[in-house]
Formats: C-alpha cells, sequence, structure tokens
C-alpha cells in the first residue's frame, strides 16, 4: 500500500484560525480540533451504513492531506462589491480577504483579484491555480454585464494581463482583436492534474470544468484508486462517471481496456486532448482507452459481463438506473471488483443497498477528508463479488 498520509499523524488539538468563523458559511467545523472532526465524520458515515443494513469492514481508515490550505480552486460570489461566500445567517455575501482553505498560490491570486472594482451588482467567480502555477479565472455574469464587460475593455485586459479568462456558462474566451474583445470558443488547458503511479498526467479541461478541490489531496485520491486496480490486474474496466479522466489514468495504469462513460461533451474532449499528450513513456495507454458518451444514469446499453472491475464516481445523485443491468446478471457475470467514489454519502448508501442485494461485499472502505473544517468528506470503497 502507498505511503498515505494517515490522519492519525495530526495533533489532536489542531484547530485553525479564521478570522470570518463566526459570520461565513462556508466551514462548519471550525470549533472543533481537527482529529475530532475526523472521527465525526466516521461516525456519520457509520451510522448511515448501518441504518441501511450493509455489512461494514472491520474500521474505517482516514486519509487527509492537511487540515487547512488544501484548495486550488474557489468559488466565490459578487454581492454590492463584496466578494467572498454566503454568510451564515442570513443570504448576504461576506466579503473575505483571506481564507485558511486556500493554497498560498491561491491566496495570492485572490489578493491580486481583489484589486478589481467590479461594476456590477452581481455575479460569480472561479479562481484556479494550475498545477504548473498558471492563474485562471472563469467570470459567470448576467448578459448584459458580460456585455458591459467586453465594451469596458480595461478590466479585461488587466485581467488578461496575470490570468487565463473564460465568461459565461458556455466558457467562451475573450479575445482581444486590436479594436475590440469578441468571445471565441472553450480553449483546453492543463487546469488539473491525474497520476499514474509517481508520474503527473496533464488533464485538459476549462477553469469552469468539474475537478477535485485540491492537487494535493488528489494525489491521495490516485493512488487510493491504484492500488485497489492493482487488485484485479489486467482488467477490463468500465468507468461511470469519467470527467476529463482524473480516476481513469490512475486505473489505466493497471487495466488492460477501458471504457470511459461520461455525459459531458466538453469533458470528454478534454480527456482526449489529455490521451493525445501523454508523456512519451505513458503514451501505450491511450491504446486501453475507449469513450462513450450519453447518459447512464438513464440507460447503458454495455453488457457488464464483459468488464472485470466497476469503477464509479457519479454526481450528487448517485448511479440511479445505472446498476440495473447489474441485477439481471448472474453471480458468476458479474464483475468481480466495483470501486465507488463519492462525497454525497446519502446517494453512495442508496447505491451499496443495490450493490449489497447483488452481492458485493465492502472490502476497503476511506474517508479522504478533501475538504477539511467543513462538514463534507469524499468517500472511497472497494467492494468485492462473493464467489460464485
Ligand atoms: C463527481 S464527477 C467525477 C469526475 C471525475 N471522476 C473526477 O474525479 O474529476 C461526476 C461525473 O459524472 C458525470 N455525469 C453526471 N451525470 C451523468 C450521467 N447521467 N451519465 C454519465 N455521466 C454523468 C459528470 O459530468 C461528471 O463528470
Amino acid at each position: 500500500m502507498p505511503n498515505f498520509h494517515d490522519f492519525e499523524t495530526f495533533d489532536k488539538d489542531l484547530k485553525v484560525k479564521c478570522p470570518y468563523a463566526q459570520d461565513c458559511g462556508g466551514c462548519q467545523l471550525l470549533e472543533r480540533p481537527y482529529k475530532d472532526q475526523i472521527e465525526g465524520k466516521k461516525a456519520e458515515l457509520l451510522q448511515l451504513l448501518k441504518g441501511a443494513n450493509i455489512p461494514l469492514p472491520a474500521d474505517i481508515k482516514a486519509l487527509s492531506a492537511g487540515a487547512s490550505h488544501l484548495r486550488d480552486r474557489l468559488d466565490f460570489s459578487l454581492q454590492d462589491g463584496r466578494l467572498g461566500l454566503y454568510r451564515k445567517d442570513r443570504h448576504e455575501v461576506l466579503d473575505i480577504e483571506v481564507c485558511a482553505q486556500l493554497s498560498p498560490e491561491l491566496q495570492s491570486w485572490l489578493t491580486d483579484f481583489r484589486q478589481i472594482q467590479w461594476p456590477f451588482k452581481k455575479g460569480s467567480f472561479r479562481l484556479r491555480i494550475a498545477p504548473h502555477g498558471r492563474r485562471g479565472v472563469w467570470i459567470d455574469l448576467a448578459n448584459i454585464d458580460i456585455k458591459t464587460l467586453l465594451d469596458e475593455q480595461n478590466i479585461l485586459k488587466k485581467l488578461q494581463a496575470q490570468a487565463f479568462v473564460e465568461i459565461g456558462q458556455r466558457r467562451k474566451v475573450p479575445v482581444w482583436t486590436g479594436a475590440e474583445f469578441k468571445l471565441r470558443d472553450p480553449e483546453h488547458h492543463t487546469w488539473f492534474q491525474s497520476w499514474v503511479g509517481e508520474v503527473p498526467v496533464d488533464l485538459y479541461c476549462q477553469v469552469a470544468s468539474f475537478t477535485q478541490p485540491s492537487h494535493k489531496a488528489n494525489k491521495l485520491i490516485c493512488d487510493v484508486i491504484a492500488s485497489w486496480v492493482q487488485k484485479a490486474p489486467s482488467s477490463r474496466v468500465i468507468e461511470f462517471g469519467s470527467g476529463i479522466g482524473n480516476l481513469t489514468f490512475p486505473a489505466l495504469s493497471e487495466a488492460d481496456s477501458l471504457l470511459a462513460c461520461e455525459i459531458d461533451d466538453l469533458s470528454l474532449q478534454g480527456l482526449e486532448h489529455s490521451l493525445n499528450q501523454l508523456p512519451p513513456s505513458l503514451a501505450h495507454l491511450k491504446n486501453r482507452v475507449q469513450i462513450y458518451r450519453g447518459d447512464f444514469q438513464k440507460k447503458l446499453t454495455q453488457d457488464f459481463s464483459d468488464f472485470d472491475l466497476i469503477l464509479a464516481n457519479p454526481p450528487r445523485s448517485g448511479l440511479m438506473n445505472f446498476l440495473n443491468p447489474l441485477k439481471e446478471l448472474s453471480l458468476p457475470q458479474r464483475p468481480e471488483f466495483f470501486i465507488y467514489m463519492s462525497c454525497f454519502p446519502e446517494s453512495m448508501t442508496r447505491d451499496l443497498v443495490t450493490l449489497n442485494e447483488c452481492d458485493y461485499q465492502i472490502q476497503e472502505l476511506y474517508i479522504l477528508d478533501q475538504f477539511p473544517q467543513t462538514s463534507h468528506y469524499e468517500v472511497l470503497t472497494l467492494l468485492q463479488r462473493k464467489k460464485a
């Protein structure tokens, strides 16, 4: 097993200080020592699973990359000149200058970004730091405000001098023609990073794309996934919710083939781009991947009996009908392994009930605390089908 950061190494009294603790709605657990927070998350998960009568492994393990300063992307709102997160007690944005959740590079980007005076009443921004340090911002405003921003020119010029800029729900890129700004189609750049063993893999996507929140914590996730896929060497993998390929690459290191199932076109374009840009030592992995686009919560036309391992990282709503074809198969036809990752334990518990009915048993269960100081956490579990 790789050398994970076990949460046992954290000081039991460690508390993270935040000047906004009383007001900010972003973190719910700042008052609790960090170790105590993780014990609380473990207890909550245990209660959920026990309540659903899911047989449990001997223990739930916990991993963490740190109690603070982990995030490499942030989503802040703008309201009447204030830039930050919503208050605990009312629907009003709290102006936030420093945030203990942010990596030092992201904090420094936020500090510079805050120099801009926004002439709009409301909007939202995502700031990112790429694995190689590049700054990015996604600006989401009402259409009329986007037009004003393009016409005003100075703010965009100032921003583009220090960061890559994306605008609106369609993630368009403002391009200066010499006389005016025009919006062009989304571009794929390296905003995130996956891993094959100790080799980093650049993931191409947009600033606005879904990614995990932290480069550091994501290395832990990739290590867990790779170590579990090793238990099924040379396997044929089917992946639900591949997105831009964050779990695809650690899984590919051991798998013979992988079918990446995903609904989002732009994410799949990013995955294709990443596969085409692999470093020479990993270029052979490209031939192991097939991409399959569709809404797999509704219907999957693939036959699960063609696979040895199912890898799932669904949205909040869980797998829904994706698991239906599994029920139709006899025990030996079902893939032997199932890896499930989720940041929404309620829908995951629902799916684990179905998997239990299909004779899968949890072998290993981890809480990966990539949202310290908040009530959120990532769950990773490895299940194995009973022998026929
Ligand atoms: C939690 S994200 C995981 C992405 C990726 N595994 C990662 O670590 O970045 C869930 C993914 O499921 C995809 N998704 C959501 N609904 C889907 C559906 N109905 N069918 C297929 N994929 C879906 C989303 O577009 C998203 O990429």
